[in-house]
């Protein structure tokens, strides 16, 4: 004889309350208060070489004229149909032809460039001209004024990222166009940027009121000596944060990057972080297991680690330099940062 499914005692008064727009506690309080986090996508990885065909469509068949952005965004089908990388994050490749000019506007989303193969565009942030050599970083933060322009002879590449999911999720996305015949705009010099060129040195008055960096540019040149520089960890790896000079802490209040470098054939100590992650390799090639996947990568291929997911790296052939975007400085200011190793 089948057993009589149980009727709980509590059945019509739950049917009760949420017919009168109650949720009672106790019976979903697993649902509301997990007992770690759960990230709703598996790590993903895009190489260069699957990516650079339609990165050479888009230059071809996509005027830049009718664009506000001819970038392509690297999407998690985890997310249901929604433009999300990982997280609160979006990973993209943006390409300009010569003489393309994208046009000006700034909205509350926050933005960083890393130049893969960009020589000879440039990056106008807040009337400041920021020129994008190999492994420069650019920041876009919130409600700056930017457009880029490609002054060279030839099609640039750039990787970007942004956290368009997380104002998205908070609602708090404003946008401003600007006008696209504004000369003006395009016509500035580094500006301000000079004040913060030099490492380690800052103006002591008039600092800037402003949550994000008052230096907008990094160059990879600087970041590729001072790699070069330092001791490596106990695991081989080396790793440098992008901090803003006057508080010594993220560029951005959303945004927080770091460079990677991994000695040849030492795999990193495995590690999960509350934070997620996008990753641009930016040279060498080298393997990754992150969650239960390993993945091969190499040169301006990018993967994810969402947030609490195993993560170990390792160089293959040769040391290897890695970008790494984050929302990590978000959790930060929440208070939710949790590391830990294996
Ligand atoms: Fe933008």
């Amino acid at each position: 004889m089948a057993a009589t499914p149980q009727v709980r005692t509590d059945a019509a008064l739950i049917a009760a309350l949420e017919n009168a727009n109650y949720h009672p506690l106790w019976d979903r309080y697993k649902r509301i208060t997990p007992v770690t986090p759960r990230a709703k996508d598996e790590p993903m990885h895009w190489p260069w070489r699957g990516f650079e065909p339609f990165v050479a469509r888009a230059a071809k068949e996509v005027p830049i004229e009718d664009v506000e952005r001819r970038a392509i965004i690297m999407v998690n089908p985890a997310f249901g149909g929604e433009t999300v990388t990982t997280g609160n994050l979006i990973g993209a490749f943006t390409v300009l032809q010569p003489g393309d000019h994208a046009v000006p506007h700034r909205h509350t989303a926050s933005a960083i460039r890393f130049a893969t193969r960009a020589k000879g565009a440039v990056t106008i942030v807040n009337g400041r001209r920021c020129e994008m050599h190999e492994g420069d970083l650019v920041l876009t933060p919130a409600m700056c004024w930017h457009g880029h322009i490609n002054e060279s002879d030839h099609g640039t590449t750039w990787f970007d990222a942004a956290n368009m999911p997380l104002i998205c999720n908070l609602d708090a996305s404003f946008f401003e166009p600007g006008l696209r015949s504004e000369k003006a705009f395009w016509e500035v010099d580094q500006g301000d940027e000079r004040l913060y060129a030099a490492s380690g040195l800052a103006p002591a008055s008039d600092a800037p009121k402003t949550s994000h960096s008052p230096k907008y540019r990094y160059p990879g040149e600087e970041t590729r000596a001072m790699l070069a520089s330092m001791p490596p960890g106990p695991d081989g790896s080396r790793t440098l944060r992008y901090v803003n000079p006057v508080s010594g802490g993220a560029v951005m209040p959303s945004l927080d990057c770091y460079a990677k470098r991994l000695s040849a054939k030492t795999p990193t100590r495995t590690r999960r972080a509350t934070y997620n992650q996008i990753v641009l390799c930016v040279s060498g090639e080298g393997r990754s297991t992150i969650g239960d996947k390993t993945i091969e990568w190499r040169k301006h291929d990018v993967f994810t680690i969402p947030h609490w997911t195993w993560a170990q790296h390792e160089a293959l052939y040769g040391d290897a330099d890695l970008f790494i975007v984050t929302d990590r400085s978000v959790f930060e200011a929440l208070d939710l940062v949790r590391v830990e190793f294996q």
